[in-house]
């Protein structure tokens, strides 16, 4: 497994395995791995005849610089980890080599997806994720991408930018990976600590709530019913809740049976924010 830092050794190995006409599998990260990326790795590695993953923490997706410090970095442990998925290449560069001194984001436009739950929360985050990614995909180049559905939105953002910007690259979201206690797997979760470790299931169990709820209650009352378990708790903030088409990602208040939904949530375990959703199929 080779781990490049700098952009110019990257390219050149590209565009060797695009003269040999090889597949190339890309898996973006901030590090910190877990299961969760693991399975996308393992996924790229079984699909494409070359793997690669980037580590880097993007400053431009981070709207609180506090969150930004606070991201947890262990390079050594992740290199460790990759090296037993059969990934090929780890890209981990500095930020200047990604930025230079200008550390900024493009602007885009996402057709709207961009203002649904994570866009009015985090300013500018959607802006600065498509900056990377875009970067990645030219730098790479690769066949196939992978992105957990844990950021759902993010996803659908993604697909969207990818068509938008003609890049020729099969997007390849993988389902949620989930502690034992149901609690969706993030980087973020090694932050918390044992009380909020012990209430973060909470999550996972009003989504499966909501889940059963959605049959047969309206969607004010299932949001009702939502902010109540959260008001009971109080180690867990709720920061949002809703109920959204998953093409438009825009929250509904009425059902339409022809169209596809998935119940999103955002909740603070102290200075710690954990996100997730669940299909209402
Ligand atoms: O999901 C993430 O870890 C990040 O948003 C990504 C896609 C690697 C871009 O920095």
């Amino acid at each position: 497994m080779k781990i490049i830092t700098k952009i110019e050794e990257v390219t050149s190995i590209i565009s060797s395995l695009k003269s040999l006409k090889k597949t190339i599998g890309l898996t973006p990260t901030m590090g910190a791995l877990h299961k969760g990326h693991l399975s996308l790795i393992k996924k790229s590695t079984q699909e494409n005849d070359f793997s690669i993953v980037t580590i880097f923490v993007n400053p431009t997706q981070f709207d609180k610089k506090e969150d930004l410090d606070n991201y947890p970095t262990t390079l050594e442990e992740d290199l460790f980890l990759l090296k037993k998925t059969g990934c090929d290449l780890v890209f981990t560069p500095q930020s200047s080599e990604i930025y230079q001194n200008k550390v900024d984001s493009e602007s885009f436009s996402f057709d709207g997806l961009e203002y649904e739950m994570e866009g009015k929360h985090r300013q500018n985050h959607f802006d600065g994720v498509g900056t990377i990614v875009k970067k990645f995909f030219e730098i790479i180049s690769p066949t196939k991408a992978y992105f957990g559905e844990k950021d759902f939105q993010q996803l659908q953002i993604i697909r969207k930018m990818t068509h938008k910007e003609n890049f020729d690259i099969e997007i390849i979201g993988c389902p949620i990976f989930r502690e034992k206690d149901g609690l969706a797997m993030s980087s973020r979760n090694t932050r918390l600590t044992e009380n909020q470790k012990k209430e973060a299931p909470l999550i996972y169990k009003a989504l499966k709530n909501s889940v059963i709820n959605f049959q047969t209650k309206s969607i004010t009352e299932i949001n009702n019913g939502i902010k109540q378990i959260f008001e009971k708790n109080d180690i867990l903030d709720l920061e949002y809740f809703e109920i959204a088409d998953e093409k438009t990602l825009q929250s509904i208040t009425k059902k339409d049976n022809s169209k596809n939904y998935r119940a999103f949530i955002a909740v603070y375990a102290g200075k710690i924010r954990l996100i997730d959703n669940i299909s209402l199929q």
